[in-house]
């Protein structure tokens, strides 16, 4: 018997960082996701390993510990937080393929930890439905980095186009306005944790200046989900536009990313604005019928791909010796 899942990343559209302080935020699944495969161990030994990244490990379940035998296992700590909620320590090969670029700001370690915790709850044969899953990874998520909003993986686990309200539900849109995106990312990656905390420090220092910035991006987002519904292209953008500029008082923007938000700008985007933690990682660009036109420019200097939000969310199933 083989479990099999699999979770997509995401972008941010409005929101990060001040949903960490209860605020609302707007993401939506992209069209690249992590596949976790898991079989019985033909040996006594538990192994891990990812062509994609290059790593192979051997695990400890019971200690939570690994040896590594191949590569570089940068999101390891995820998959043994994981497993330590999801699994009894019996002998499993695992096989992980990310189609998602760690650190790019696209959600990878939520795929992760989600399409994981999917697997070895179908391995076990354990019932389990999407509101678990979610709340499951998000503690996965706050146990290895420390704070976390639930935004990330209950985009991985839901998929689609969503706004995470002030009292963290998750609302899904309907996809009436068809809305696509450009996503550009440098290979200067950026640490969720470490900007979280630098976000956290700067608003700990001058709370009077920092707080009403975190409450106007929730307000921002609140517009912003209006005008989706609406389809009003021009508010969506300048919202975006206001977003970046409130980001960047953060601390969070970079040269690289102010350098992709303004190329998009000059080429075509009406609004274009960091998305995820920052620190590196990757910008998002609004751009109606000009996406192949900025596409081209960011994928020049940098990588681009294009994004639409009718995807999917976690998909599992158990592959038995007869399927
Ligand atoms: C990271 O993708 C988004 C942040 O808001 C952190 C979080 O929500 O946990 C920066």
């Amino acid at each position: 018997m083989e479990s099999i899942a699999s979770a997509p990343g995401k972008t941010i559209l409005f929101g990060e960082h001040a949903v960490v302080y209860g605020e609302p935020a707007i993401a939506g699944a992209v069209n690249r996701r992590a596949t976790v495969k898991i079989k019985k161990s033909t040996n006594d030994l538990s192994i891990l390993k990812s062509e994609d990244l290059g790593f192979e490990v051997e695990l400890d379940t019971k200690k939570g510990t690994y040896t590594l035998k191949k590569g570089k296992p940068g999101i390891i700590r995820y998959i043994l937080e994981s497993l330590s909620k999801g699994h009894d320590h019996s002998p499993i090969e695992m096989d992980l393929s990310l189609a998602i670029p760690i650190g790019s700001g696209l959600g990878s370690s939520a795929a992760v930890t989600v399409a994981t915790l999917a697997a070895l709850y179908q391995y076990h044969g354990k019932k389990f439905n999407k509101k678990f899953l979610a709340k499951q990874a998000h503690e996965v998520e706050l146990k290895v980095q420390g704070i976390a909003s639930p935004l990330d993986t209950s985009v991985s686990t839901y998929g689609g186009l969503v706004y995470l309200s002030r009292d963290k539900k998750i609302v899904k849109f309907k996809n009436n306005s068809n809305l696509s995106f450009v996503i550009g990312y440098t290979m200067k990656h950026g640490n969720t944790g470490k900007m979280v905390k630098s976000v956290k420090a700067l608003k700990n220092k001058y709370p009077k200046i920092f707080n009403p910035i975190i409450k106007t991006i929730g307000e921002i987002t609140d517009e912003a989900k209006v005008a989706i519904v609406n389809n009003d292209k021009k508010r969506l953008a300048e919202l975006m536009n206001c977003n970046q500029g409130l980001l960047d008082s953060l601390g969070v923007n970079t040269k690289e990313l102010s350098r992709m938000v303004y190329i998009s700008r000059k080429h075509g985007a009406i609004g274009s604005k960091l998305t995820g933690a920052g620190g590196g990682g990757s910008i998002i660009a609004y751009c109606p019928g000009r996406e192949n036109q900025v596409y081209r420019i960011l994928n020049k200097y940098d990588n681009a791909i294009k994004v639409n939000f009718s995807r999917e969310g976690v998909i599992y199933n158990t592959l038995t010796d007869e399927s």
